[in-house]
């Protein structure tokens, strides 16, 4: 549980339709049990929320949770749309709740579905991988979905003489092309806060701490990525800094994972990624406003309300599970 009661109880346009004098820990935990409900959170989630979570994972591991949630009835997903989605695709008997149905991605805004089978009509012998942060129907267009943790893998398993379309996002899939070897052709799209990191301020950050090491997530540029001593998906960064011999960390990530590292090595010294400027546009660049939006009272409500919840035409979630499927099966 977070220190600070303020932070569960802050004003927003849903502290009206509840009573204030509700601890939203305790509700939450009794509204959980009574819906059979299980509660999976990402790693860029606010510290209470990661707090609160009966699971807390990267990409990867929430999808395969989400799929395994066999006891539950309800799967409360603490994430962005295309996570609750793909729990959706992955067991399609449970109710699953998104605390708020704007939380999208900038990845999955860039590639729609129509655009994506334009693209692949121009391009009819190549194999499609497409990144995980993508609508269901921009998957059903795939055919294998990768995430920053299976990426390499994935990849690895396509025939060699089989031209590939990589998308959405462009800096992952040229650190994948370094990495593999393999020529992919790319959609042009990119993470709205990753791409945001400055290689000149990270420079400067390395020389003012010329003892710590510089972590990042694939999703940043491939002149930050340069920077970097190690390279990883969220879950992959949190393993690097509970083995690594180092004690302090530039952390090159969205800054909700400094609360998970923290308390997985609590003596390390973390310190999150300078961005570009504090312009009036952008007051917290390395802090996704997509994920910000889900709160703890939107996480109560859900439970009380069993709304909103993720719901798909069964053609198009049959046609979404196959990539999905694909790469589970190598993963
Ligand atoms: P991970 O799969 O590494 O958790 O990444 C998810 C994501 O959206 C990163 O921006
Ligand atoms: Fe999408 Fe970037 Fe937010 Fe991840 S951090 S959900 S890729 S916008």
């Amino acid at each position: 549980m977070a220190d600070d009661p303020a932070m569960t109880f802050a004003p927003t346009k849903e502290s009206g339709l509840i009573d204030p004098t509700l601890d939203l820990f305790e509700e939450i935990d009794r509204l959980r049990t009574e819906r059979k409900a299980v509660v999976l959170a990402h790693f860029y989630q606010d510290p209470d929320i990661q707090d609160v979570a009966d699971h807390l994972g990267d990409s990867l591991d929430l999808a395969k949770r989400a799929r395994d949630a066999h006891d539950a009835e309800v799967i409360l997903f603490c994430g962005v749309h295309f996570m609750a989605e793909t729990a959706k695709i992955l067991n399609p008997s449970k109710t699953v709740l998104l605390p708020d149905l704007d939380a999208g991605c900038s990845l999955a805004e860039q590639c729609p579905p129509d655009q994506l089978r334009a693209w692949k009509a121009q391009h009819p012998d190549h194999y499609v991988v497409m990144y995980i942060n993508c609508s269901a129907g921009t998957k059903a267009e795939a055919d294998m979905i990768c995430t920053s943790s299976n990426a390499e893998k994935v990849i690895h398993s396509i025939p060699k003489d089989r031209p590939i379309l990589f998308g959405p996002d462009k800096n992952l899939g040229a650190f994948l092309m370094k990495k593999t070897g393999r020529k992919m052709d790319m959609w042009p799209g990119a993470c709205m806060v990753h791409e945001t990191f400055s290689s000149q301020k990270i420079i400067k950050m390395k020389a003012q701490h010329p003892d710590a090491k510089f972590i990042a997530h694939p999703e940043c540029e491939d002149h930050v990525l340069m920077l970097a001593d190690y390279v990883g998906s969220t879950s992959k960064l949190l393993q690097f800094v509970q083995e690594d011999d180092s004690g302090k960390y530039i952390v090159g990530t969205e800054t909700g994972i400094l609360h998970a590292m923290g308390k997985l090595a609590p003596h390390k010294q973390l310190i999150p990624v300078p961005f570009q400027d504090r312009t009036a546009a952008c007051q917290g660049c390395n802090s996704c406003p997509h994920m910000k939006l889900n709160t703890m009272e939107k996480i109560y409500l859900a439970l009380r309300d069993l709304q909103p919840q993720i719901d798909m035409e069964e053609g198009l979630r049959e046609r979404a599970r196959l990539p999905l499927e694909r790469m589970l099966a190598i993963s």
